[in-house]
């Protein structure tokens, strides 16, 4: 095989004892390729983030909720936050057990929250009104409550959920409200958490997010757990030599501000962070096959079976993924081109990559959108009644492992009454 730019992944030998033009002769294209090892050592990173001795990594398993994953995270002592049933559906099946779990639930119906309930789940409510649907369904129980502290940040607007313009959290000023219904519904608030939103690289914000939730954990005597949310980001433009999240300095500074609190408190008090991006990101390449190449009007096209039925996110928040090229015969691409790498889905705006300077790419190359593991699989869909791909797993010993299979023509009409 020739690897036209693939320094990412030789560098921390992805493939194992493969490589991706085999693995796409195996399972077909598209395909999401993890890495066991890049998993388990970004969960031991964060494991490690703070000398606390009460601290508690919470996988977002939003970010990758594949089974084979899950179990790993598992494996690796962490526990999982959870946005839906299905998310805990999932969870429950991987072994995480209901101590393990946190509910961070937003705008549920009754249904949902007794799913929860029935399960003993600590929940997390988002607003006043679900803490008193909550109340309701549960009086005398233990709960969690999300607040909005103010403090927002992001990668895109879409993804800052703190702040005065989200629709997260219970506002500071609601506190007395918050108190007025706990006593009414002899309800024990246990917890408190937020998220200020998704992708910092600079810790600074996220520093200034816990102080605000420690700040609002004062006004509340027997907590047992504040959760101070995720967001931790991951350099997507590597190729240019972005740096990395400085963890060892954030962790630091955490350190710091959770040990002065827990002083001040003076009760022992558990610390979670809630990562998703950070842990899974990194982890996961998404194979696609180029099928065309055509010039329209002055610009290249490279025409994939990479739709954003398949990774949205560029679409969505106008996400950079590095690509890397990979053929299969020894034929060295000459000039370097700016490119603009599309999908097959019937709208103009399936651009997985603008303008790219990458090597002269000829049809039937592979190639590898890198960063792909967080908000990748999980956010694909039958868009143009598309499969969603496979993924496999190179796991530590550097073999591979098919852990889901590509959906079927059956897959397609399975919940049809036919
Ligand atoms: N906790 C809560 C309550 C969240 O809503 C999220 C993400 C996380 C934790 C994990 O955040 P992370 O550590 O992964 O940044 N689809 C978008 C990201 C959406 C994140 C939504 N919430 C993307 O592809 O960039």
């Amino acid at each position: 095989m020739l690897g036209l730019n693939n320094a990412v992944t030789e560098k921390n030998n992805f493939y194992g004892n493969t490589d991706p033009i085999k693995l796409v002769e195996k399972y077909g294209s598209p395909l999401y390729v993890y890495n066991e090892t890049i998993f388990r050592e970004r969960c031991r990173e964060l494991k490690n983030l703070v000398t606390y001795k009460n601290f508690s990594v919470n996988y977002s398993v939003k970010a990758n909720g594949n089974l084979s994953l899950l179990k790993i995270a598992k494996e690796e002592g962490l526990n999982a936050d959870a946005m839906s049933p299905g998310e805990i559906y999932v969870e429950e099946l991987a072994g995480f057990k209901p101590e393990d779990i946190l509910y961070i639930s937003n705008n549920v119906s009754a249904e949902e929250m007794q799913f929860a309930i029935d399960r003993d789940i600590t929940i997390s409510v988002d607003s006043l009104s679900q803490l008193e649907m909550y109340g309701k369904l549960n009086t005398g129980g233990k709960i969690c409550i999300r607040f909005n502290p103010g403090v927002g940040a992001g990668h895109h607007e879409k993804v800052v959920t703190g702040g005065k313009k989200t629709k997260f959290g219970v506002a500071i000023e609601d506190i007395p409200v918050v108190k007025d219904i706990l006593k009414t519904y002899n309800l024990n608030l246990i917890g408190i958490n937020q998220h200020i939103g998704s992708l910092f690289m600079d810790g600074d914000k996220y520093i200034e997010g816990a102080q605000s939730i420690l700040s609002i954990a004062k006004n509340f005597d027997d907590l047992e757990f504040i959760d101070m949310g995720g967001g931790f980001g991951i350099p997507y433009k590597k190729l240019s030599s972005e740096p990395r999240l400085d963890l060892q300095h954030l962790g630091k500074e955490l350190d710091k501000v959770l040990h002065q609190f827990a002083e001040e408190y003076g009760k022992e008090v558990t610390f979670k962070i809630e990562p998703g991006r950070y842990i899974s990101a990194e982890c996961g390449v998404l194979l696609g096959e180029v099928h065309s190449i055509k010039e329209n009007y002055g610009i290249t096209y490279v025409g994939t079976d990479i739709g954003f039925n398949v990774l949205k996110r560029p679409v969505m928040y106008d996400s950079h993924h590095d690509i890397e090229v990979y053929r299969k015969d020894n034929i060295p691409s000459k000039n370097s081109h700016p490119v603009t790498l599309v999908g097959n889905i019937c709208e103009s705006g399936d651009i997985l990559a603008q303008d790219r300077l990458l090597p002269q790419i000829m049809e039937k190359d592979i190639i590898g959108v890198l960063d792909s593991g967080a908000y990748g699989y999980c956010m694909a869909s039958n868009y143009n009644n598309r499969l969603r791909p496979a993924e496999v797993l190179i796991d530590s010993q550097g073999n591979d492992r098919l852990v889901r299979r590509r959906d079927t023509y059956e897959d397609l009409v399975r919940n049809f009454d036919i």
